[in-house]
């Protein structure tokens, strides 16, 4: 006489090798091999917390909610995934990357292609609202050697918290954007503002969930980069104001203590003439280090 899951048939105690067992002809190996361990792991939950049905139907509730606030702009599984901390760690199995070399952190919502390509100094801030700031560095190989030709694209929430798209009509178009292109040396330097906190969509199921855990949706205050070169693996990171309210408790888990930066307030009127501010301003000089491409 055949096993009961040899059979086909459920009990509580045989649930998982039923269920992936069922899966056995699935002719992708690593579907099959990624839903049994999906399998495993939702079984194991399951018995160890014994919802009630009603407590299920609250969570298939809560994912139909998640669906349906998803539209071409939104994604809220995003969001829920980010807030779970999976979408750091999805990020942290695949860019691990040699001593040296900057880390990444999660792109966000908020990019947007085709932003301005600006010469090296140009003020990204388009309506002159906020504290001035200017941003510069290098980007280096992990040896220290100048990248030539690498683009560092660039995007940050204005000085109430907001990016251009949230503020459409309100901020010009590509507010706070660019993109920049290195030289021979390596260095870039640009003209912005201080960005402040902000919120994530905090509207909408994730943002409800949010507030049952007792955690509020506040990102500290950030820069965000892609860093691209030839031959280099692709840098999507930010840079963060270690002096921000939230810097310990950054709603998605985005915070690396290597990309902490610091904001130095310069007082000499000669440095503020030579960039094209008044002093005091601020300024924060941030190198980035990329990685040789890996082949995977
Ligand atoms: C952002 O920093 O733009 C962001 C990241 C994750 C979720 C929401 C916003
Ligand atoms: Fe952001």
């Amino acid at each position: 006489m055949p096993e009961a899951h040899e059979m086909g048939y459920f009990t509580e105690e045989n649930s998982v090798e039923v269920v992936a067992g069922r899966n056995k002809n699935a002719k992708d190996a690593r579907l099959r091999e990624a839903m049994e361990v999906i399998i495993r792991k939702l079984h194991e939950a399951v018995k160890e917390i014994e919802p009630t049905q009603e407590e299920w139907f609250e969570t298939i509730q809560f994912l139909t909610k998640t669906g349906h606030t998803c539209n071409d702009w939104r994604q809220e599984f995003i969001l829920l995934s980010d807030v779970l901390g999976v979408s750091m760690l999805v990020d942290a199995v695949n860019s691990r990357r040699p001593n040296g070399a900057s880390e990444n952190t999660v792109l966000g919502p908020f990019h947007v292609d085709g932003a301005p390509e600006y010469e090296m100094g140009t003020n990204i801030c388009l309506d002159q609202k906020g504290e001035d700031l200017v941003v510069k560095g290098r980007i280096m190989d992990t040896e220290g050697n100048p990248i030539s030709g690498a683009t560092l694209d660039v995007w940050q929430a204005n000085d109430e918290g907001f990016y251009d798209v949230q503020q459409q009509g309100l901020q010009p178009e590509f507010n706070l954007r660019g993109l920049f292109r290195t030289g021979a040396d390596g260095t870039y330097w640009f003209k912005a503002v201080k960005p402040k906190y902000y919120p994530i969509p905090d509207d909408g199921p994730v943002g409800d969930l949010l507030g049952r855990l007792g955690r509020h949706p506040y990102r500290p205050a950030h820069l965000h980069y892609i860093v691209k070169a030839e031959g280099y693996d692709t840098l999507t990171t930010h840079i963060f104001d270690p002096d921000d309210q939230y810097i310990d408790s950054d709603a998605v888990f985005g915070v690396k203590k290597s990309l902490l930066a610091e904001f130095v307030t310069i007082n000499d009127p000669e440095k503020a003439k030579e960039v094209g501010f008044n002093a005091p301003y601020l300024e924060i000089d941030f190198d980035f280090v990329l990685a040789r491409e890996t082949s995977k």
